[in-house]
C-alpha cells in the first residue's frame, strides 16, 4: 500500500504502542484519527506530528465511539484505509486477590470494544474494496503464563476474531492482521511489583518505535502480499 495521504485510525494513541505507531505512520505521510481518553496527550501528539491528525477523545468501551471514529476519518479526510485497533489494559493476579470488576472492565475494553471496531471497520473496508485492519493481540494471545489467564483470554479472543475476519477478507481487497508484541517498553506493566523485564531477565525491551516500524512494514507490502500475524519480541525474551 502506498501510505502517503492514506487515512488511519489509531486507538490507544495517547501512550506506548499507539503513540509509536502514530509517529511512524505520520512520518510515512498518513493522515490520522487519534483516540484515547486522555485528550491532552492526544492534542500534544497531534501538534508534533508532521501530517494532519484529528483528535477524538473518549472511552473506547462507549459503544458509540467505534462508528464515530470511522465517520470522523471519512468526513475529515475522505476515507478510512487503516484501522489500528490497539487500545487495551492488563489486569493480572492470583484468584484470591484479583479484582473481578477490573477483570470485567478489561474484557469490555480488550474484547467488546475491539470487536465492535473490528466488525465496523470490516464492513466499511469491504464496501470500499480496500483497507487494512490490524488488531493488537499479544504473545499472550498464543500462550498463557500463570496469573495472566484473564488477560491472555482477551487476546485469544482477539486472535480468533482476527483469523475469521482474515478469511472473510480474502478476495475483497481488505487485509487483516493480528499484531503479537512481546514485552514492549510502555506503561502496560507498571502495576507489576517486579517488572517482567527483571523477572524475565531481559536487557532491552522492544520500543514503541520498533512496533511503529513493524506496522509500517506490514502496510507497505504490495497488494498481493498479506501479513496475517506478526510476533515482535525482545531478542532475549525466552518466553
Ligand atoms: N506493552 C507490552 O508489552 C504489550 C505486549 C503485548 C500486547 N500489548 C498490547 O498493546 C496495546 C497497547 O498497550 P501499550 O503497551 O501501548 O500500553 P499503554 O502505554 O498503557 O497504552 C494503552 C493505551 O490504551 C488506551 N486505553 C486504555 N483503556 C482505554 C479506554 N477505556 N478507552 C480508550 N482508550 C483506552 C490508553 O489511553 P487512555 O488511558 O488515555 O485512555 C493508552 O493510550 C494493548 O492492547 C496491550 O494489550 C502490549
Amino acid at each position: 500500500m502506498e501510505l502517503r495521504d492514506k487515512v488511519a485510525i489509531i486507538t490507544g494513541a495517547s501512550s506506548g504502542i499507539g503513540q509509536g505507531v502514530a509517529v511512524a505512520l505520520a512520518e510515512a505521510g498518513m493522515k490520522l484519527v487519534l483516540t484515547a481518553r486522555r485528550k491532552k496527550l492526544l492534542d500534544e501528539l497531534a501538534a508534533k506530528l508532521p501530517t494532519e491528525a484529528a483528535v477524538v477523545a473518549g472511552d473506547i468501551a462507549d459503544p458509540a465511539l467505534p462508528q464515530k471514529l470511522i465517520d470522523t476519518a471519512v468526513e475529515t479526510f475522505g476515507s478510512c484505509d487503516v484501522v489500528f485497533n490497539n487500545a487495551g489494559v492488563m489486569i493480572v493476579g492470583k484468584a484470591q486477590e484479583i479484582d473481578i470488576e477490573a477483570v470485567c472492565r478489561m474484557v469490555r475494553v480488550n474484547v467488546e470494544a475491539v470487536y465492535r471496531l473490528a466488525i465496523l471497520a470490516m464492513r466499511h473496508m469491504i464496501d470500499q474494496g480496500s483497507g487494512y485492519l490490524i488488531n493488537t493481540s499479544s504473545i499472550l494471545g498464543t500462550k498463557v503464563r500463570e496469573t495472566t489467564g484473564a488477560y491472555a483470554g482477551t487476546k485469544y479472543a482477539v486472535e480468533a476474531l482476527t483469523e475469521d475476519l482474515r478469511m472473510q477478507a480474502a478476495g475483497t481487497g481488505v487485509r487483516v492482521c493480528a499484531l503479537e508484541p512481546g514485552l514492549v517498553e510502555t506503561h502496560l506493566q507498571d502495576h507489576f511489583p517486579v517488572h517482567p523485564r527483571d523477572s524475565l531477565n531481559i536487557k532491552q525491551l522492544v520500543q514503541p518505535a520498533d512496533i511503529g516500524r513493524t506496522v509500517r512494514f506490514m502496510l507497505e507490502q504490495p497488494d498481493h502480499v498479506a501479513v496475517p500475524r506478526i510476533l515482535v519480541m525482545p531478542a532475549d525474551q525466552g518466553m
